[in-house]
């Protein structure tokens, strides 16, 4: 086995990021000697709604990677998200191929099979199908069936779908720039798999990233991906609120955003005297700001804004039903997640422990990347290692399994799948 080169392409509402990785032969470790991000245009709240505009974005952010890195991008992973990704847990059950002998791959990817064949609307698509755990003539808890003896095979799965129209406008996107899409990773997963111990998997954790235009959410329970959801709102709400309320431009209102968040420490008291003594002025805005003082904005403006992202955060583990698993509480990722008085709203509402997550599971050119809005880009590359030991048969353990990329395949694959539910 050589060295391999991955590649991935988050597709974001803020930012297009770009990164290629060099997965070394013997060794685990992945290398990243390209990176680019490049501020986005065409795509709001996860869904592209101009392909021109973002096939142009992706265009100079792939090229300016390519440089960087010395190689030509091919084929690359791409992140989906936003309030159109929905997921469900299936059960599958089949009978094991050699009763006589042990359970192998192929009875693994059977079961699979049978439990990713559920109805779904012409207008969806599978995205994600990841196995939670199997059971053998009834034994539940196995994580992994192969070498087993049994007759019985079952698994319960969790399967993330996405709308068939936007993976076809990214598909369209990347064909323009004659790369082959390698597979959709849902950016909330992706985010988890840069930022989550093994440890916060098995305790039951919430992972949250939160971008510009929305915020993806992954629950993982008993080591295994359990819940995903997005909602449609993000950190560039806050910018528009402080836009609204001081009667400024957006990148006036942005500029104070970051500001303010970098002046307030993330473990410090939003509320606390300090915010009156940062002064305002030190930014330069060339609109005449009001008489508000920094927190003003900070308890007036943003905080209300994060009390209600908590709010939809809380409704989404609610409705998981997961609540009382998940005792390593919530791990805030995405450039949202330094938003000042972060950590300390999340900690008034929803009465778990949290922190940032930070994605360095990586090495190579990490310096600017090692910052939570590249978690779910850096976790593009670290969700296709699986994908590549899949593949090339030397993990058999179907911990995750990517299918159905590129459209063309799948649409053919799903159309099948639906005859069977036709009358
Ligand atoms: N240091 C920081 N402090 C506060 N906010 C920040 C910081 N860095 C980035 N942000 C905010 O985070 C948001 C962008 O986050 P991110 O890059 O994760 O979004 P995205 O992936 O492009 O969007 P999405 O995932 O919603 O499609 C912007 O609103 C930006 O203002
Ligand atoms: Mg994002």
């Amino acid at each position: 086995m050589t060295d391999t080169h991955i590649c991935g392409i988050d597709i974001g509402s803020s930012k297009i990021a770009t990164v290629v990785a060099i997965q070394a032969k013997d060794t685990d470790e992945i290398r990243i000697i390209g990176f680019n991000t490049t501020a986005s245009r065409g795509v709001k709240k996860g869904l592209i709604v101009d392909i021109d505009e973002v096939s142009a974005a992706i265009d100079e952010s792939v090229d300016k990677a390519e440089r960087m890195a010395g190689h030509k991008i091919n084929r690359a992973y791409v992140s989906v998200g936003g309030p159109h990704i929905s997921s469900l847990n299936s059960h599958g059950v089949v009978a094991v191929s050699n009763p006589q002998g042990e359970i192998v791959g192929a009875d693994v990817e059977r079961v699979i099979d049978a439990a990713r064949a559920i109805s779904l609307s012409t207008t969806r698509q599978i995205i994600e199908v990841s196995p939670r755990e199997y059971s053998v003539d009834g034994q539940s808890g196995i994580k992994n069936a192969i070498g087993m003896s049994g007759v019985r095979l079952e698994v319960d799965t969790h399967i993330i779908t996405a709308s068939s129209t936007n993976l076809k406008n990214i598909d369209r996107c990347l064909s323009d720039l004659g790369i082959e899409n390698a597979g959709f990773v849902f950016s909330g997963l992706a985010a988890s798999e840069a930022v989550l111990t093994e440890t916060e998997k098995d305790l039951g954790v919430a992972v949250v990233d939160i971008g510009g235009g929305k915020t993806d959410i992954c629950i993982y329970v008993d080591g295994a991906l359990s819940y995903s959801a997005s909602i449609p709102i993000g950190a560039k709400h806050i910018s528009n609120d402080i836009a609204v309320g001081l009667r400024v431009s957006l990148q006036s209102a942005d500029k104070i955003k970051l500001f303010l968040s970098k002046k307030v420490s993330v473990f410090t008291d939003i509320h606390h005297k300090k915010g009156e003594a940062i002064a305002l002025s030190e930014l330069q805005i060339p609109e005449a700001l009001p008489d508000v003082t920094a927190k003003n904005i900070l308890e007036g403006i943003i905080w209300p804004r994060l009390e209600e992202i908590y709010r939809c955060i809380e409704d989404e583990i609610e409705k998981s039903g997961f609540e009382k698993q998940i005792p390593s509480g919530l791990i805030i990722t995405g450039g949202g997640a330094l938003t000042a008085g972060m950590i300390e709203a999340g900690k008034r509402m929803v009465g778990l422990p949290i922190r940032i997550g930070v994605p360095d599971k990586v090495t190579g050119l990490v310096d600017e990347i090692l910052d939570p809005q590249y978690a779910s880009t850096i976790g593009l590359i670290l969700c296709s290692k699986s994908h590549i030991m899949d593949d090339q048969g030397s993990s058999m353990k179907f911990t995750r399994l990517f299918k159905d990329f590129s459209f063309d395949f799948s649409f053919g694959k799903i159309k099948s799948m639906f005859k069977q539910f036709m009358p």
